[in-house]
């Protein structure tokens, strides 16, 4: 019994020192990378951005590309995308546009269909790292949502949409955003547009997005990518998956910083959403990580704007006659819509149409 008890203490004061140990490092860590200035939150550009991350789940392509979607008002009247990007053979979306308001580039990703969100959740449960990032020792990633970005149509359409955008407007900040694995998606796209583009005005915010590599690779892409948010909503499921197991840090799945954790107190019946800045780790154990991750719900709600599909319409394309001739498919089927950019205002062949 008495062996028993020390035997459970032991074990105790090895873990925390283990976890203090854990601690000293990353202190150190965040001392190094304040000079690379990290990202600081703000509020009203997550409110703005949310909504791109919203409407890209569109489907109706025409209302998508002309920016007339219900989800297109609002704070983001007036956007004009450049390019939308539908990969019908992986059944992917994602749009590059310009926000005069914001003076920016603004590139959005579609995540994962609703109606297989619980298959999704469940394969990302027992998720292991299974690619190594190229050209980064240790660094390992996530296949799936490395290939989403780089090995499928979205990546040259998006850089070909960003260089025009850029020789039109100059060096105007890039800010990538996306809703779960659309979060994914951005920040490998944000990445890749350092690394390929060397653009320096990379911005990513991304809504409850699942975890895509481990410590190494997310310590590299913190360096690459300082300007980054991950906001989480509350006991949102996605941004704890793949699990991220403590005892094995080397092993594990691990986010990257920085997460703001939305979460709500309530007295009676007044109810307040608290926006918790959370620390240079990427896991702190203080934020969504305090909480089980149980909820789709809170996966499908960010700010109070609905995040997934609009129709449960799976993969399937709606588009009207008259923005075909702004689309070219390639060899796959996959499908590009885009005009020039230095056509400010899109119109719509309305009579053309109707006479033909
Ligand atoms: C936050 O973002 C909004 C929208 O882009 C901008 O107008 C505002 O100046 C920003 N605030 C700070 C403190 O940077
Ligand atoms: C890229 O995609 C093609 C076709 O979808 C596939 O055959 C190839 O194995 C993929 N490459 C990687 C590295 O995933």
């Amino acid at each position: 019994m008495g062996t028993r008890t020390l035997l459970i203490v032991g074990v105790f004061i090895s873990l925390f020192a283990f976890s203090s140990c854990r601690e000293l490092n990353v202190k150190v860590k965040n001392k190094h990378k304040q000079q690379h200035q990290f990202a600081s939150y703000n509020h009203t550009l997550a409110r703005i951005l949310v909504q791109y991350a919203s409407a890209v789940y569109i489907s109706d392509l025409t209302e998508l590309f002309t920016w007339t979607c219900s989800r297109c008002g609002g704070l983001t009247e007036g956007f004009e995308i450049i390019e939308l990007i539908v990969d019908v053979q992986h059944c992917l979306q994602a749009f590059v546009g310009v926000a005069a308001d914001l003076n920016a580039i603004v590139i959005a990703f579609r995540g994962t269909q609703e109606t297989s969100i619980q298959n999704w959740v469940e394969d990302l449960y027992w998720k292991q790292l299974d690619s190594d990032y190229p050209g980064v020792d240790d660094a390992k990633v996530h296949h799936g949502f490395y290939s989403a970005y780089h090995n499928t149509s979205l990546k040259p359409g998006i850089l070909n949409a960003v260089q025009e955008a850029k020789e039109l407007y100059g060096d105007i900040q890039i800010m990538v955003t996306g809703h779960s694995m659309g979060g994914a998606m951005a920040a490998f796209c944000g990445l890749d547009l350092r690394l390929s583009l060397g653009e320096q005005n990379v911005q990513v915010l991304t809504f409850g997005q699942p975890r895509i590599g481990n410590a190494a690779f997310a310590s590299y892409y913190s360096q690459v990518v300082p300007n980054t948010i991950r906001v989480t909503n509350g006991h949102d499921v996605v941004p704890h998956l793949p699990p991220y197991y403590y005892y094995f840090p080397q092993k594990t799945y691990h986010h990257f910083p920085r997460e703001v954790w939305l979460y709500n107190i309530g007295f009676g019946s007044l109810i307040y959403t608290v926006e918790k800045v959370c620390d240079g780790s990427g896991e702190d154990p203080t934020c969504s990580r305090s909480v089980s991750g149980n909820s789709i719900s809170d996966h499908l709600t960010y700010y109070g704007v609905h995040m997934g599909c609009d129709a449960s319409s799976g993969c399937k394309i709606i588009m009207d006659p008259r923005v075909v001739g702004y689309g070219k498919t390639d060899q796959e089927g996959n499908l590009i819509l885009s005009r020039d950019p230095s056509r400010s205002i899109l119109k719509l062949k309305t009579d053309e149409s109707s006479s033909s």
